[in-house]
């Protein structure tokens, strides 16, 4: 079965498992609403890569650490979008949650996804109990504290930013935990992934720094500009558009070289150098609020 499919089919299972029995209607109608239709699905898509080259040799397995992946990611977007943090109105170019559902809603649908997450990764323990417990401890790490996305989204809340801490701990840690987690649940030791994980989660953010300067809602299904309103540390404030491409370039290619040897080592190069292509904006439209330097 293709990535894509597994992939959905597994988000798909999590949420009707939510939404069972006498669950509270509204609640259980936001978290789909949240999950669904998705956006790139591109973390639990290297997740499931790097089990690929490692073997997958429990599918069910990898399955779920992208699902649990997935559902942390698209719980940490509900909660940013929410007024007291980024006060968004629009996501993946629909209303937010906040938006649709109100703000009580929303907050427990971020709760609840993050919940479901590890009870994905908890029955697993039925499969293979030693793999599960792996798992759910390389989530907690990228998803609390210190080195995760609570830490991550609470330096917006400190008056000095190390740009890097802020990035590896907003987004950079969900990319390792996607590295590292493909590999636990093909039964592999995730040390040698950590560094590719490291490296995509660092060139997306560049990416992503790029896109919300250089293009417009319509095109992203998000607000743009973000970074400059809020004046968030960013990539093209520090570096320029033109540093900050450059700077995408490099970092994707020391992805690619950080691969570990193993079986499946050529086909994830691919997989990798497909993600940098479609991560480097192209034909950017410059809005009217960012100088290109
Ligand atoms: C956006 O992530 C939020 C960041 C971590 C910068 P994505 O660009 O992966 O969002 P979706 O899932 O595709 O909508
Ligand atoms: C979102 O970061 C990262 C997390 C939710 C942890 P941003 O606020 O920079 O991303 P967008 O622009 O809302 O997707
Ligand atoms: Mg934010
Ligand atoms: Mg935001």
């Amino acid at each position: 079965m293709p990535f894509t499919r597994r992939i959905e089919a597994a988000i798909a299972q999590a949420i009707q498992t939510g939404q069972a029995g006498s669950a509270p209607p509204k609640l259980a109608s936001a978290l789909e609403y949240a999950v669904m239709p998705g956006g790139a699905r591109i973390r639990p898509q290297i997740c499931l890569s790097v089990a690929h080259a490692c073997g997958d040799d429990k599918p069910a397995i990898p399955d779920a650490a992208g699902a649990a992946i997935e559902l942390i990611h698209c719980a940490s977007l509900v909660h940013d979008d929410m007024p007291c943090f980024d006060d968004a109105d629009i996501r993946r170019g629909k209303p937010t949650v906040h938006m649709a559902y109100g703000q009580p809603i929303a907050l427990l649908t971020g709760d609840s996804l993050i919940i479901m997450a590890f009870e994905v990764l908890a029955r697993q323990a039925q499969l293979d109990c030693q793999r599960s417990v792996a798992l759910i401890r390389a989530l907690t790490q990228s998803t609390g504290m210190p080195n995760g996305i609570c830490a991550g989204q609470a330096w917006e809340s400190e008056p000095k930013v190390d740009l890097s801490a802020y990035h590896r701990a907003k987004t950079g840690a969900l990319f390792v935990a996607a590295s590292r987690m493909g590999a636990i649940a093909a039964g592999h030791d995730p040390e040698p992934w950590t560094e590719l994980g490291a490296r995509i989660g660092e060139a997306f953010q560049v990416a992503d720094d790029l896109r919300d300067a250089l293009y417009d809602a319509k095109t992203l299904g998000k607000p743009v500009g973000q970074d400059e309103i809020h004046n968030r540390p960013n990539a093209v404030a520090k570096l320029g558009v033109q540093g900050a491409i450059r700077r995408l370039k490099d970092i994707l290619g020391g992805a690619i070289a950080s691969i570990p040897a193993c079986e499946g080592e050529a086909a994830l190069a691919e997989v990798v150098r497909k993600t940098a292509e479609r991560l480097t904006p192209v034909a950017p439209v410059v809005s009217a609020h960012h100088q290109t330097v």
